[in-house]
């Protein structure tokens, strides 16, 4: 299968071994494994019973007292609704592959994740791209969809925070989507991998799997869990659709690492906990750089509601991946440029790293911005 440069994994792959203050990463700042196991105070000897665990493929559909566990971040689903996959990656190609056919129609809210738009692309389907605007707060534009949409259409699929906006569609507006979808008797599919990460004045929004019965999400351990090393993601969605998933995942995964699954349970089982701690993050560092685009003159943005992300517009004659580039050789500060996700005078900010790296890595920017002047 013939598939398009993914380019935000492209520009990661080049550059994130070389920053010095990385600014791209998505994920909420990593957790040592030490510090995982201090979540979990009824377990303390986790790390010594894994050591007499014997290390065979484990359960092929995933760990059942994870996928359990899984199951209570929404409302009305139960295990056998969940698949593990390898990080979210594995789970949205999962979904992908098994919903989409070649001559399929789907719609696409963009920018988004890249893989969202280019798998169904490479399968052959005709993929409409549904323009997030900033004028409109990057929320999906629903009378365009309307006019999209087709008798035919196969898939509606969205990202929930979304990826690299920061941008939050609230339950009203999903259940408006999810009207058009049913009307049309189409999958709603949403990349739900942000979902909890959200600032104090933001409301955790339900997941499409709760809200719609025609409706997939996938989930990882990678960003809201700051577990990225661990590679578990999920999917979730009807049990007819997880079997055909199973089908197709029994070609590429076979089962997902045990070890990496009694890990992840630690973290789902201390899931509050985690996540007071990764809140705490969202908030501190979105104060600080919402202070920082309100006085760089030429930096604005539509601020994030939720996630990890921000998209700023800057003021620059420079394309942005050479803005992107030129600020890496001279600083070590790492962004991503918008070209990753088809928008031209867009960088794309992670925002949820150590509050130093932070920092330092703005200051440089502010100074890069006074170096190379915008021309008149
Ligand atoms: C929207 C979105 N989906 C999926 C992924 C893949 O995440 P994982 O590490 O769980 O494979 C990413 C990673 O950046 C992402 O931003």
């Amino acid at each position: 299968m013939k598939i398009d440069l993914f380019k935000v994994e492209d520009w990661m792959n080049r550059y994130e071994t070389k920053a010095i203050h990385n600014l791209a990463e998505t994920c909420v700042h990593s957790l040592t494994l030490r510090e995982l196991l201090s979540y979990d105070t009824s377990t303390p000897n986790a790390l010594e019973k894994l050591m007499d665990q014997r290390l065979t493929y484990g359960d092929i559909t995933g760990n059942p007292v994870l996928k359990e566990e899984l199951s209570m971040m929404y409302n009305k689903v139960s295990a056998d609704q969940i698949l593990t996959t390898h990080g979210a990656i594995g789970a949205n190609q999962l979904v992908l592959l098994t919903l989409v056919e070649p001559g399929d129609h789907v719609i696409v809210a963009v920018p988004t994740y890249q893989q969202l738009y280019s798998i169904p692309e490479a399968i052959g389907a005709t993929v409409d791209r549904l323009e997030l605007k900033p004028e409109e707060d990057y929320q999906p534009n629903v009378e365009m969809l309307k006019v999209l949409v087709k008798p035919e259409t196969k898939l509606i699929v969205l990202n929930n925070p979304n990826n690299p906006t920061g941008a939050l569609i609230p339950e009203a507006l999903l259940l408006e989507i999810i009207q058009v979808a049913k009307e049309n008797n189409a999958w709603l599919f949403c990349d739900e991998v942000y979902r909890g990460m959200h600032p104090r004045e933001s409301k955790m929004v339900p997941s499409v799997v709760d809200l719609y019965d025609k409706a997939v999400a996938t989930g990882s351990l990678s960003k809201i869990f700051s577990l990225a090393g661990l590679r578990l993601g999920w999917v979730v969605g009807p049990a007819d659709f997880i079997q055909n998933c199973f089908h197709q995942r029994d070609y590429n995964t076979i089962s997902c690492s045990m070890v990496d699954e009694v890990l992840g349970l630690i973290a789902v089982k201390n899931r509050h906990k985690v996540w007071e701690r990764n809140l705490g993050m969202v908030n501190a560092n979105l104060e600080i750089i919402d202070n920082w685009v309100n006085h760089e003159p030429r930096v604005s943005y539509v601020k994030p509601k939720a996630g990890t992300t921000a998209f700023l517009k800057i003021d620059s004659n420079m394309n942005m991946e050479e803005f992107c580039i030129k600020l890496m050789e001279e600083t070590g500060t790492m962004l991503v440029p918008g070209s990753c996700f088809e928008r031209e005078g867009y960088v794309r900010m992670g925002y949820v790293c150590d509050e130093t790296t932070l920092k330092k890595g703005l200051n440089e920017i502010s100074t890069f911005l006074k170096k190379y002047p915008e021309i008149e």
